[in-house]
């Protein structure tokens, strides 16, 4: 397993592979990986001869530097759980080979990246889509694996792959939970005891929205759905709610009319940590209809 550590290095790796014909996967990551990276491996293993995973910090989409300072870097451990995984090589780029003094440009996304964590997250998807876009060239890669959990993040990037051409195949892969259900996150490994058990309420919330969703079909109450999740959270002392949402998967928005499919979305706060997850509720109309 090669790692790479400079945007050309990763290329002309690439592009040698792709000359003896080997088709690439890439799974971006930020590290301090777990057992949902390496479904998100799987993903990529499964369609190409080629994984290649990255692991890049991004300092572009962290809005507070406490975050970005106290983001775990396990990178030894990262890089034996690629190894054991199959994944050919890594790309590890150093800040100054992405970001050199003068960098300038950025990919700047649309109304997909204004609600939920675009609201209270300024100009943290304006970096993810700047960075992935970066990565994109350095790997080239013919499949991208990403994770459903983080599910704005997806939909933006698969907005961006159409609208700029990119011609990448985009795989969504369904988020692994703990036995609990709390949703694998790298940023769980900072809870302490306390807050880990009480981070069981997020994935109760949204299991409880998603009830109320299902029993009601495509015209359920939305928003009684919505407060009773939100009443669950408000309920754990340890918890402090940011947002939790349902709307429609495809605008991120309240959804207009009845519809197909809906998606319960929250982002908690256990102390300094902030925890995202959400759960896609389908076949509403079907329901509806009987
Ligand atoms: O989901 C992540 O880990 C990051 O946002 C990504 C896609 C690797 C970009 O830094």
């Amino acid at each position: 397993m090669l790692i790479l550590d400079a945007p050309a290095a990763m290329r002309s790796w690439s592009d040698a592979r792709r000359a003896r014909g080997a088709s690439i996967g890439l799974v971006p990551t930020m590290g301090a990986l777990h057992d949902g990276h390496l479904a998100l491996i799987d993903a990529a293993a499964a369609r190409c001869e080629e994984v290649v995973a990255s692991i890049f910090v991004n300092p572009l989409q962290f809005n507070r530097p406490d975050d970005f300072d106290t983001y775990p870097r396990p990178l030894v451990d990262d890089i034996e759980q690629c190894r054991q995984r199959g994944v050919t090589a890594i790309y590890a780029p150093t800040q100054e080979s992405m970001y050199p003094n003068g960098f300038e440009t950025f990919v700047v996304p649309g109304s997909l990246s204004e609600p939920l964590e675009g609201a209270g997250r300024p100009g943290h998807f304006r970096g993810v889509t700047t960075v992935v876009a970066k990565l994109f060239h350095a790997v080239r890669p013919d499949v991208a694996v990403f994770g459903r959990k983080d599910f704005q993040q997806l939909a933006l990037i698969e907005r961006m792959v159409t609208d700029l051409d990119m011609g990448i195949e985009i795989i969504g892969v369904e988020t692994v939970r703990e036995a609990d259900g709390l949703a694998m996150s790298s940023r769980n490994r900072r809870l302490t005891p306390s807050q880990r058990a009480a981070a069981v309420v997020v994935p109760a919330a949204l299991d409880a929205a998603a009830a109320i969703i299902d029993a009601g079909g495509a015209s359920a109450d939305t928003e009684a759905a919505r407060r009773s999740a939100v009443e669950l959270i408000a309920a754990e002392p340890l918890a402090r709610l940011e947002y939790l949402e349902v709307v429609d998967p495809g605008t991120l928005r309240e959804p207009a009319g009845p519809a197909q499919a809906l998606l319960a979305v929250t982002a908690v706060w256990f102390g300094d940590v902030r925890l995202i997850d959400n759960q896609l509720i389908s076949g509403l109309l079907h329901s509806a209809d009987g």
